[in-house]
């Protein structure tokens, strides 16, 4: 399914919109957020965050790599996957132990064999001055939540 997102606004709320079809627990789910630099990922994982409960900066992870957040008694992970160049590496950040929460992961193309243990693959790309964004289901839970986003009416600029 694609969405045309022609601002940053527009990417917010399409992250808002994906987050009020997340289940009321989210543990162990897991959003990939593709996209070439600039492309809104971190707008997007920024407006999920907040969406969530949190007030105030959304830090960029890719020094950290993994940023934790607990919001209303639920584990939030925003994570980047810029650095990291191999699969070995997630063991070294942990990634197994995030699986009592949410994990929100930019760069995922980092690590392709991601998508196997993921729900959602957000794919975002420049259109014009906006951006169009792809959106798939990963995983049979992932595709039910997709199904349930209404589609909006595209019309390409690009
Ligand atoms: N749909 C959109 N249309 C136009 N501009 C957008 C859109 N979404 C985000 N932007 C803008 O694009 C810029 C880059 O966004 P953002 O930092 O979220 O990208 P990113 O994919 O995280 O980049 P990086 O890979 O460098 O971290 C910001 O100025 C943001 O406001
Ligand atoms: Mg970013």
């Amino acid at each position: 399914m694609q969405l045309e997102l022609p601002d940053a606004t527009a990417t917010a709320a399409f992250a808002e919109r994906v987050f009020g079809l997340l289940p009321k627990d989210t543990a162990g789910w897991t959003v990939l957020l593709e996209g070439e630099l600039g492309a809104g990922k971190s707008t997007f994982a920024r407006a999920m965050i907040t969406a969530m409960g949190h007030t105030g900066p959304v830090p960029s992870p890719s020094y950290t790599l993994v940023e934790p957040y607990q919001l209303s008694g639920r584990s939030v992970y925003h994570v980047d996957l810029y650095r990291v160049t191999s699969e070995d590496e997630l063991h070294y950040l942990g990634w197994s132990e995030l699986d009592d929460g949410l994990r929100i992961v930019e760069w995922p193309d980092r690590v392709p064999a991601l998508s196997e243990h993921a729900d959602i693959r957000i794919s975002l790309r420049y259109a014009g001055a906006g951006r169009v964004a792809d959106i798939g289901g990963l995983s049979p839970r992932g595709r039910q939540l997709i199904a349930k986003l209404d589609p909006i009416p595209t019309s390409r600029q690009d």
